[in-house]
């Protein structure tokens, strides 16, 4: 009997093993058993509100996936769609299809001389005008980009721009997610050189990007570890980091600066503690997760509740506009204020939404 137990809890040792090495061997992650920062207690100004129910809806049906946005001198909107165009809204409210760019255009801005600059999360980064597209980077320190992300100009025409991941692409950005690498990097691309630095490696998911009213920092988000960093530019600190906010309730997508110092930052969904600390935490749960494809079902089944927090240039949060269970938007990607209105933009979306700021 105890001969006969033996061989078989042998067997089965063996059997769980192989399955094992198999289940790891064929993993495309290479995880680590991340740890996140706390929560934030969902009171005070993170206290729930439907701010962002009844916003208006532009462009119905017109725009899929208004991920960023950017507004121009003539006060007209840019945005880049999930069919591969850069829209326009024209200040009537009507959209034009401005310039077709063919893969999946992220993050928007306005460059010095009217192009839009574009992440495209395909291609790279991209000067276009209409008609005509640019590719201006693809790779630094020859390291392709794989999902090239947010971007703002500086008004000496430099460009800071962010890929999110050198190793997933944008369908499998929840594999980035599980892996809890930090595979993203902070570039900066000259336009009188046509040259790319890196200026900062190793980070969660590099995502929008806000250079400061006077130049001498942007602020970045990284959306895997729920914070969004300060990079100073001038100064004694000059290409030292600094925390700006962190703790966040969600994960950061976009960031865009408002004249008046203001950093409207979009959380695109709730962090959820289940995920955080029973599953990240858990490389062989991670694995078995990637192995049978459920990683997009794991980051869809998140908390649905979008936000855009508004934070002062000192990094202290003034106010919070939300969905409550994306019942308005889905996965809010960015919050652009132009005149009385913050329009927001959506990963999902078929319409740009905006709110009327008191
Ligand atoms: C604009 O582009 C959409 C696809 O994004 C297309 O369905 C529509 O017909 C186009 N409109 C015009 C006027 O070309
Ligand atoms: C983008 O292209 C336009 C027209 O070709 C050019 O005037 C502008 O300087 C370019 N911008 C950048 C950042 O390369």
């Amino acid at each position: 009997m105890g001969l006969y137990l033996n061989v078989m809890v042998t067997v089965a040792s063996i059997a769980i093993a192989s399955v094992w090495l198999a289940v790891v061997k064929n993993s495309p992650l290479d995880p680590l058993p991340a740890t996140y920062p706390s929560r934030p207690k969902e009171e005070g100004v993170f206290a729930h509100n439907a701010l962002l129910h009844g916003v208006e809806k532009i462009g119905v049906g017109q725009v899929s996936g208004p991920e960023d946005l950017a507004v121009d001198s003539h006060g007209r909107i840019y945005t880049g769609c999930s069919d591969g165009w850069i829209k326009r809204v024209e200040t009537d409210g009507q959209i034009v299809n401005w310039t077709y760019v063919g893969g999946r255009p992220l993050g928007v801005v306005v460059g010095l001389h009217e192009e839009i600059l574009v992440c495209d999360a395909y291609q790279g980064l991209l000067n276009v005008t209409e008609g005509k597209i640019q590719v201006i980077s693809t790779e630094a320190d020859g390291l392709k980009y794989k999902l090239t992300d947010g971007l703002d100009v500086a008004k000496d025409g430099t460009i800071y721009f962010t890929d999110a991941s050198h190793k997933f692409d944008l369908n499998q950005f929840p594999l980035d997610f599980l892996e809890c690498r930090p595979n993203g990097r902070l570039l900066k691309y000259d336009p009188s050189t046509g040259k790319t630095t890196v200026l900062l490696k190793d980070l969660f998911f590099a995502n929008g990007v806000a250079l400061s009213e006077k130049q001498d920092f942007f602020v970045f988000c990284e959306t895997f570890k729920a914070r969004c960093r300060r990079y100073w530019l001038t100064g004694e600190n000059k290409g030292s980091v600094e925390s700006f906010i962190d703790i966040l309730p969600g994960y950061p997508d976009n960031i865009r600066k408002n004249k008046k110092g203001i950093y409207h930052v979009a959380l695109t969904t709730s962090r959820s503690w289940i995920a955080e600390e029973l599953i990240l935490r858990y490389s062989f749960l991670k694995h078995i997760l990637a192995q049978a494809q459920l990683e997009l079902v794991f980051w869809n089944n998140l908390p649905k509740s979008s936000r855009i927090l508004a934070v002062s240039e000192e990094g202290t949060l003034l106010a919070v506009y939300e969905d409550p269970n994306n019942k308005e938007v889905s996965s809010i990607t960015g919050g652009l204020e132009v005149g009385e209105y913050l329009y927001v933009g959506s990963l999902h979306a078929n319409y740009i939404s905006r709110l009327k700021l008191q």
